[in-house]
Order: C-alpha cells, then sequence, then structure tokens
C-alpha cells in the first residue's frame, strides 16, 4: 500500500497531531506523518511531533509582518520539498488565503471544534450553549476559500449538558474530535486515492 505522505500544520498544543501520529503507527493506515509546521515557535506540539521522530518545525507567520502570502509562499516551500500529498490542519489558527488554498484545494482538511455549517470561527461552544443547542460536536472538512466552509467529511457529536460551560464541552467535544479525526483523515485518503 502507498502511504500519502502527510503534513500536519498546527498553532498550539497539538492534542489531534498526536492522535493522528499514533493512529498512523497501525500498518494500514493510508498516511504517514511526514512534516509538522507550526506558525508559532513555542508551539508545544512541536516536541510532542519531534517525540515520535517526525520532523517538526515553526515557520514564524510574525517574521512576514502583515505579508500573508509571503508566509504562505514559505509554507508552500516546505510542504512541496517535503513531497506532501495531504496537509491536515488541526489547531492552526491562521486564515489561509486563497492564494493557499487553490494550491492544496483537494488535498487540504481541517477539524473544527462544531457542527458545521453551524458555528464556523471562533467560540463555538459558548454559541452552541447560549443558542440552548441540544448537541454539539466537530466536524472534518474540506477546506475551500470560505473560513470552516469546504465539504464535511465526517462529524461526531455529542449531548450538551445543562450545566454545561464551554470549557467543560469543550473537553467532551475534544474527546470525540480524537475519534474523529484519524476516522476523517483515513476518508480523505480514499477520496484522493479514488480520484486518482
Ligand atoms: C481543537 O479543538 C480544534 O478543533 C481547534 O483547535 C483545537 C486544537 O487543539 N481547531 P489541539 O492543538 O489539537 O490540542
Amino acid at each position: 500500500m502507498t502511504r500519502l505522505r502527510l503534513a500536519i500544520m498546527i498553532s498550539g498544543r497539538g492534542s489531534n497531531m498526536e492522535t493522528l501520529i499514533k493512529a498512523s503507527q497501525a500498518p494500514d493506515f493510508p498516511a504517514k506523518p511526514v512534516l509538522v509546521l507550526s506558525n508559532r515557535p513555542d508551539a508545544g506540539g512541536l516536541h510532542i511531533a519531534e517525540s515520535y521522530g517526525v520532523q517538526a518545525f515553526a515557520v514564524d507567520h510574525k517574521s512576514f509582518g502583515k505579508d500573508r502570502e509571503s508566509f504562505e509562499r514559505a509554507l508552500h516551500e516546505e510542504l512541496t520539498r517535503a513531497r506532501i500529498d495531504l496537509i491536515a490542519l488541526a489547531g492552526f489558527m491562521r486564515v489561509l488565503t486563497p492564494w493557499f488554498v487553490t494550491r492544496w484545494q483537494g488535498r487540504l482538511i481541517n477539524i473544527h471544534p462544531s457542527l458545521l455549517p453551524k458555528y464556523p470561527g471562533l467560540n463555538t461552544h459558548q454559541l452552541a450553549i447560549e443558542a440552548a443547542d441540544a448537541e454539539g460536536g466537530c466536524s472534518v472538512h474540506w477546506v475551500n476559500e470560505e473560513v470552516d466552509g469546504g465539504a464535511i467529511i465526517d462529524q461526531a457529536r455529542v449531548p450538551i449538558l445543562a450545566d454545561d460551560t464551554p470549557g467543560k464541552l469543550a473537553e467532551r467535544v475534544l474527546d470525540q474530535e480524537h475519534v474523529l479525526y484519524p476516522r476523517a483523515l483515513a476518508k480523505a485518503c480514499a477520496e484522493i486515492a479514488a480520484k486518482a
């Protein structure tokens, strides 16, 4: 089996990244993480990735000032150098411009902590509680030019409880993110293979 060469892009602690790396240790997992990129040099996830032997480093967006495209060109160069087939965004907190998204269209997925199309953007758990929703959850989707707007690959749901706070709900959803993301990544790989 040819495994797709996977890059994971993060900004912080990297718990979803770690779940993907662990899942990929199964011999029949269809992707192999070869590169972890962070836009923040202090992202804790970089050390976790290294502890699994995955090459990991930062491309610091701050050194590019307001020039988003130069930052993305630098990312693109690293991804191309590493011969990446598929990118999984995992808590990557920079909005990507059409310049980048069109180059990686069909090869770029993201995890978002809401049941899309509900609550794109930030503060998803607070918004779900304020709306008195019965359920929250998470979605993995293809990335297009609209923030959190691409086709959904898979979702997982959790109940919202009477005494929930955004923090408590976030924890319950995060547990499900860790189940969902490896499963959704495998589906994305199957879709890419079917088109090849
Ligand atoms: C997750 O909740 C993810 O859905 C969101 O940011 C968080 C990242 O957490 N986009 P981690 O860095 O994977 O632990």
